[in-house]
């Protein structure tokens, strides 16, 4: 794209925001020029909290399917519209309503907690919400002799295992195929090829379980978007989705960021674009309802999470 053609597409998406009041989030994980158009860029903790808090009649959500659900949980007033319907998630797709059900029906005792990653019909199953970065505070307020069934990521699960020190919880086996990639054999190559570096490592990581002693810090994506801000070291390990790199480089053009793995890149993340941008504003599409019976079941779990935040 020209930069004319990039400078008019921005001109229109500004005036369409304007025209319908419209508030675009993105998530870190979106294409660099949509993060630049978007009014927050952020984790799904930080954008599921400007959606609570937006005065916006439209919500524009670039990110994937779940995180538009869950603004239109959290907004039952306002339009939410997404510009790919196709932009899901595959750990979310790990786990189904039924799923829960079955879960809890073994473990009279159990306390579940979802991942923010999961649709919405699960999270109308389940007690507690929780996102990588307040996970460990959820299930730390979860009294101590209730079992704790936590869905549907395995590596985050397996993450605030270690660190309350529970072994009352139980885990299920799903994973985000992007950050399998990231693995320990070429970490553990990084970190001696660049000895001076931070390594930042999210929690959904593959190397999680053998490679966690490596990790400088262990963060939600905004944790490692702040923490290389305010870091003095000059070099940095990043091992999550390459989306993110953007904006570390944008706020920190002098320090380096190295992609753990450079194929760790989300399809579904990458399909927006500006273009379709365009369209969503244009033409109000696409928009992601959550029917009313529903929204309020999977309110439930995000609230208390919310509140805990
Ligand atoms: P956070 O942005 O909340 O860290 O999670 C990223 C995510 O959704 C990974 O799949």
């Amino acid at each position: 794209m020209t930069k004319a053609i990039y400078n008019s597409i921005q001109e229109e998406i500004q005036a369409l925001k304007k025209k319908r009041n419209a508030v675009i989030l993105a998530h870190n994980y979106q294409m660099g020029d949509v993060q630049d158009i978007a009014d927050f860029t952020g984790d799904s903790l930080r954008l599921a909290q400007e959606a609570k808090k937006t005065d916006a009649d439209v919500i524009v959500f670039c990110g994937v399917h779940f995180m538009a659900e869950t603004a239109s949980i959290l907004c039952p007033d306002r339009k939410v519209l997404v510009p790919d319907l196709a932009a899901g998630c595959s750990l979310a797709d790990m786990v189904r309503p039924e799923d829960i059900r079955k879960w809890k029906s073994e473990h009279a005792n159990g306390v579940v907690v979802c991942y923010i990653n999961t649709s919405a019909a699960v999270k109308a199953e389940c007690d507690y919400c929780c996102t990588s970065s307040n996970a460990v505070k959820v299930v730390r307020a979860i009294p101590e002799d209730k079992e704790v069934l936590f869905v549907p990521d395995f590596f985050l699960g397996t993450y605030v295992k270690n660190v309350t020190g529970r072994d009352n919880i139980e885990l299920w086996r799903g994973y985000c195929p992007t950050h399998m990639l990231i693995q320990s054999l070429e970490i553990e190559k990084l970190r001696k090829s660049h000895p001076g570096a931070e390594f930042l490592m999210h929690p959904e990581c593959g190397c999680l379980t053998k490679s966690m002693h490596l990790a400088d810090k262990i963060m939600s994506t905004e944790g490692m978007v702040r923490y290389v801000n305010e870091s003095s070291a000059h070099e940095f390990i990043v091992a999550t989705e390459t989306g993110i790199l953007h904006r570390m480089q944008k706020d920190n053009p002098d320090k380096t960021f190295i992609p753990a793995s450079p194929q760790s890149v989300c399809q579904y993340m990458k399909m927006n674009d500006l273009e379709k941008l365009v369209a969503t504003l244009e033409n109000l599409q696409y928009e992601v309802k959550v029917p009313e019976e529903l929204a309020k079941r999977a309110y439930r779990p995000i609230e208390r999470m919310l509140e805990l935040a």
